[in-house]
């Protein structure tokens, strides 16, 4: 594992665009919320996506009507596709629509598989140490499925709402066993709300309660974080400052 520190969420944002551009992943997994956002816009700034590279969702709400601006496909669309002139077609999701969003978890999942896996997953964090959608208890052998949100992070995501808006209650997501088979795990922290949950990820040992410390085992994980959500974290020898 890396963990990059640097002095704050534009200067986290830079960091990650120049590891997401260095690799040029032919697969690259894509997150969204407030810590990815900045990202995305690093990356346009630098061009730092090739036309040729297939987008992957790390998750998706269900139950939010077709063009809600909320669906993490629209998110994306707006912040990447759209402004680096990338072809829709490039951003694969699970289809949310389907009868059955059993089946099409489980249906995107394979399509995974059949584009040869991911390359490069972007992550962010919630504050209650999930990845994804795994909310704490999920176990780290989950695969891709339909899951619930915990109150906390639909009281987190309601910021991206309008007001009288519902956050969906519903979500599709990659497992926790799905995305660690990434080739590279890029995970990003932002700001002090964060800190508790890295403090948790990166001291307190391998826990379902914290579904974001299943990511220490993997061979390729680097985690880029500004000092704030740094803040509790013990493990000071893990760090390489930017
Ligand atoms: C979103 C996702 C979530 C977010 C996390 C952090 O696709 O998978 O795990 O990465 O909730 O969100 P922000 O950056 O808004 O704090």
């Amino acid at each position: 594992m890396r963990v990059l520190v640097c002095d704050g969420p534009d200067e986290v944002a830079v960091t990650a665009a120049g590891i997401v551009s260095a690799a040029a992943p032919a697969v690259l997994g894509v997150a969204t919320g407030s810590t990815t956002e900045a990202l995305h816009g690093e990356l346009v700034e630098c061009r730092g996506v090739g036309g040729s590279t297939v987008l992957v969702l790390l998750d998706e709400y269900l139950d939010l009507p077709v063009g809600h601006p909320q669906r993490y496909r629209a998110v994306v669309e707006r912040q990447l596709v759209r402004p680096l002139g990338l072809r829709t077609d490039r951003l694969i999701g699970p289809d949310v629509d389907a009868p059955d969003p059993h089946r099409a978890a489980v249906s995107y999942e394979a399509e995974l598989v059949r584009r040869g896996g991911v390359d490069l997953q972007v992550l962010g964090i919630g504050r209650n140490g999930h990845i994804g959608f795994n909310e704490p208890g999920t176990p780290f052998t989950s695969r891709t499925r339909v899951a619930m949100l915990s109150a906390t992070t639909r009281s987190d995501n309601a910021r991206f709402f309008a007001a009288g808006d519902t956050v969906p209650e519903r979500v599709i997501t990659q497992g926790i066993a799905t995305l660690l088979e990434a080739r590279s795990l890029l995970l990003l922290a932002t700001g002090p709300a964060k800190a508790p949950a890295l403090a948790a990820m990166l001291d307190g040992g391998r826990t379902v309660e914290v579904p974001a410390s299943a990511l220490c085992a993997h061979p390729d994980l680097t985690v880029v974080a500004d000092r704030a959500a740094m803040a509790a974290v013990q493990s000071r020898t893990l760090m390489e400052m930017t």
